[in-house]
């Protein structure tokens, strides 16, 4: 690339495939380098892909030999549907797994750097600046470790124009002669369908300068994602609107969850349906269906997180108003969880000290054992507070990360407590056995075909069925007995007798 002269007209097509994307490193082994890089590595056998992290434990399990009884990875740190089949092909052929950082780093020609963005807990801009510290020490473990000129590209969602702070580091720190080409590739899979989100994306989304250096880099990345996906799905922006646009993207989505969630308050006062007012929305094809489901409020390491780092950068930027626009979809997703929490002890007349309350489901969406920002953790912790005794069962979240996530370590050590009064059941049949209500509080599939009757005859009654996520058959139950409530549903359809 260096032999490139700026005053050429070449053409990039062919200059990109003269030196292609032969070995590539990916910083951070979490739920987005994970996947990611794995379904690159099985899409170019070509490539050569290595995950690093700094954390051994979550590469051992990275590296756990299948399970003996039925021969598959049970026990990769990422649960995702799909996943372990094809770490299982691809790993030990062209994709591994290692704590060997700076060997990785120093032996690729592109580099994604995935690691977390968490908010910020203290200092300026705290609980609502992304920490960056982890992507800061990243890039200058590449100044140090570099020996030959790299594609870096943040895969990681970050705030807007870091491309610009990641150049200096690496200007200022890496050996003379090196070139380091920054491309912003943000990742947009759902955990729970990220192997289908990545193999089948809607878009991908490259941002890069707009130099004949940044164009040549932005064009082997295109290549590489072109092994799969159509090229008029491939996008090319500026750096800085690609960055945006992972944050705003993610803004919008959470804004049409909090949309729906404050039409379902209006609904339930009026005896409206929040799923018939969704549909006919969504048949405006200027609105469209997806995206439209009532529900206890979003969950997930993204949505609060990115709407938190654009009310800063907006506050940052002088804009207080486009600032406040946006903290309201998490004021209204705040209101959405405590708003369930209040229904459910109003209408267990009032109380629910010391009375069983079984949990059905503890992950902040169905089909990933991720709990970061779950509801069910906020409405665990409502319940805790009203003295309710929980029974909470997940089909994929450890026992020790709901008792994390349900206390404060570090705050106050009240582990001993939580244990006294919450538990956990294997099943769900199982927490539910002599409980007085039943929350569901994520959308497991399972859930749906549960043995409702042996579950109704196994409860103290009346008992109470309260559906956070709209996902049983309300009638069903009704018939069977259960007194069933559900978001954005109005009194007359939810019980028109105890209403
Ligand atoms: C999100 C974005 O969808 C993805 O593009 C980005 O890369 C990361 O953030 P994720 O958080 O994994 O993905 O899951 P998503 O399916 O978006 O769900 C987020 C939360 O919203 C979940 O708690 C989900 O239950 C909730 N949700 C989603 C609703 O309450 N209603 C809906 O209609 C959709
Ligand atoms: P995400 O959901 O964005 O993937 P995760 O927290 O799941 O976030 O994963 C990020 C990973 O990045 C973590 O496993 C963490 O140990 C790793 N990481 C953070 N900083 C570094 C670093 N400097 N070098 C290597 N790995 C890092």
């Amino acid at each position: 690339m260096q032999n490139l002269q700026a005053d050429t007209v070449y053409n990039l097509e062919q200059a990109a495939s003269s030196s292609p994307v032969r070995r590539i490193c990916c910083i951070g082994a979490g739920y987005v380098g994970g996947p990611t890089c794995t379904v690159i590595a099985s899409k170019c056998p070509d490539i050569t892909v290595t995950i690093v992290d700094i954390n051994p434990v979550r590469i051992a399990a990275w590296n756990s030999p299948p399970n003996p009884k039925t021969g598959k990875l049970d026990d990769l740190p990422v649960y995702e549907p799909g996943l372990a089949d094809i770490v299982q092909t691809c790993r030990g052929r062209n994709l591994f797994f290692s704590t060997e950082v700076d060997k990785a780093i120093h032996e690729a020609d592109l580099i994604f750097v995935s690691v977390n963005t968490p908010t910020k807990t203290s200092g300026i801009g705290a609980g609502y600046a992304a920490d960056m510290h982890y992507v800061e020490s990243s890039t200058r473990r590449i100044a140090e470790v570099s020996t030959s000129s790299k594609i870096i590209v943040e895969k990681s969602t970050v705030p807007c124009r870091t491309a610009a702070s990641m150049r200096q580091v690496l200007e200022a720190n890496a050996k003379p002669g090196l070139q380091f080409d920054i491309l912003s590739n943000p990742e947009f899979l759902a955990e729970g369908t990220a192997i289908t989100d990545l193999e089948n994306p809607d878009r991908v989304l490259i941002g890069s300068l707009p130099t004949p250096e940044g164009q040549l880099a932005a064009r082997k990345l295109q290549d590489v994602y072109a092994r799969w996906v159509e090229r008029k799905r491939i996008y090319t922006t500026g750096l800085w609107s690609s960055e945006l646009s992972k944050l705003a993207a993610n803004a919008m989505l959470a804004q049409r969850i909090s949309s729906i969630n404050a039409m379902a308050a209006i609904c339930e006062a009026t005896g409206a349906d929040v799923t018939e007012v969704a549909h006919a929305c969504g048949l405006d094809k200027r609105i469209g269906p997806n995206f439209l489901r009532a529900s206890i409020g979003f969950g997930g390491s993204c949505f609060q997180k990115d709407i938190l780092n654009l009310v800063y950068l907006s506050e940052s930027l002088g804009l207080p108003k486009v600032a406040a626009y946006w903290k309201q979809v998490i004021e209204m997703n705040e209101y959405s969880k405590e708003r369930f929490a209040r229904k459910v002890v109003s209408t267990m007349f009032n109380t629910i000290t010391q009375k069983r309350v079984a949990l059905l489901g503890f992950a902040f969406k169905k089909d990933t054992g991720d709990t970061r920002e779950s509801p069910a953790a906020t409405i665990c912790k409502l319940f805790r507070q009203e003295r309710a005794q929980i029974t909470v069962y997940d089909p994929k979240v450890p026992h020790h990360q709901i008792y994390l996530d349900i206390t404060e370590p570090g705050v106050i050590d009240d582990t001993e407590a939580a244990k006294k009064q919450v538990q956990i059941a294997n099943s769900a049949v199982e927490a539910c056995a002599g409980a007085e209500a039943v929350v569901i509080a994520t959308e497991w599939d399972e859930f749906k075909t549960l043995d409702w009757e042996a579950i109704h005859a196994s409860m103290k009654k009346p008992a109470f069925l309260f559906d956070g996520r709209n996902v049983v058959d309300a009638k069903t139950l009704r018939k069977i007995g259960f007194r069933v409530h559900t978001v954005g549903r109005g009194p007359e359809i939810v019980d028109p007798v105890w209403a």
